[in-house]
């Protein structure tokens, strides 16, 4: 029997550089792909999955992701009082029961480890997962619901993955397996960011992670690694002959919000799901779409 997965870390601490001047004074997590910040699909993801309780790891000028994900009695009230209920029933994802959010700061960009270890004291000894809100996901089943799956079934640690061009290997931590069971990857060694000529494969590493509170002394005890930081890969890594950790090549289309393009690609990806946007393939194809 597994312990069940409660628990889980959205490190929202990054500067944003790339989307720069849009954040500026805006964390990039904020950023709407349609109508909705990329933080409120991760959000909804864990939440779907049965995470019960939030943390984020949150940084300078991130407090308006407190802001979203408070209790809005203003905005509730006039809307009510407008007969709003598509607009009310909008905002039933960014809330929460009092004491299932948590937010503790990283006070220094040390990297996506270090985040992850500032949150050591409130996931304590449980399995926990991780979701970086940059890659969203679009799927039938949610990503970390998959993972969850994956993890009930065989424990250890399970890591979402999928297969990148060989020449972007560069982007992501790199996984070589040393055997695979329909697509969960039994995982032999892990690399941060390698170079496609030293790369062991080109399986990545995917923003979705459950794993055991091992993992804070493992964080504790690694080097800075590639850029300096204090990465995650290389925390995991240090567990591996010491715990299964597996990859798990998920059903769904990841988009890279981190990026313009890959971000430009999830709106018009989300757009064309929805329903009430029937309208957007006719805008599209002005554009040749
Ligand atoms: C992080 C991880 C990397 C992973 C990637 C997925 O990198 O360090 O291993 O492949 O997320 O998006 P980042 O994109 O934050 O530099």
């Amino acid at each position: 029997m597994t312990v069940k997965v409660r628990k889980a870390i959205f490190p929202v601490g990054g500067l944003g550089t790339r989307f720069l001047p849009a954040t500026k004074a805006m964390p990039k997590e904020m950023l709407p792909v349609v109508d909705k910040p990329l933080i409120e699909y991760a959000v909804e993801e864990a939440r779907q999955a049965g995470i019960e309780q939030f943390i984020f790891v949150t940084g300078r000028g991130k407090v308006i992701i407190e802001d979203h994900f408070d209790h809005s009695f203003e905005l509730i009230e006039a809307l009510k009082g407008r007969d709003k209920k598509v607009q009310l029933d909008s905002l039933s994802s960014s809330k929460f029961e009092p004491g299932q959010i948590s937010y503790v700061r990283q006070q220094q960009p040390l990297g996506l480890g270090h985040a992850v270890w500032c949150a050591r004291h409130l996931i304590k000894d449980e399995p926990f997962a991780i979701l970086l809100a940059d890659d969203l996901i679009l799927s039938k089943v949610p990503c970390l619901k998959q993972l969850v799956h994956a993890y009930d079934e065989n424990g250890g640690n399970i890591i979402a993955a999928m297969n990148v061009p060989p020449d972007q290997t560069s982007r992501y931590g790199i996984i070589e397996a040393s055997k695979s069971k329909g697509n969960l990857h039994y995982i032999k060694s892990l690399v941060e960011k390698p170079d496609p000529s030293h790369a062991p494969s080109n399986l990545a590493v995917v923003g979705r992670y459950i794993l055991s509170s091992d993992i804070f002394s493992e964080i504790n005890n690694v080097k800075p690694g590639m850029g300096g930081e204090i990465q995650l890969t290389d925390a995991i890594s240090q567990l591996i002959g010491r715990q299964d950790i597996y990859g798990l090549t998920f059903e769904g289309k990841r988009f890279d919000c981190g990026d313009k393009l890959g971000f430009l690609e999830a709106n018009i990806a989300f757009a064309l799901e929805r329903s009430d946007l029937g309208d957007f393939r006719t805008v599209l194809s002005k554009y040749g779409g």
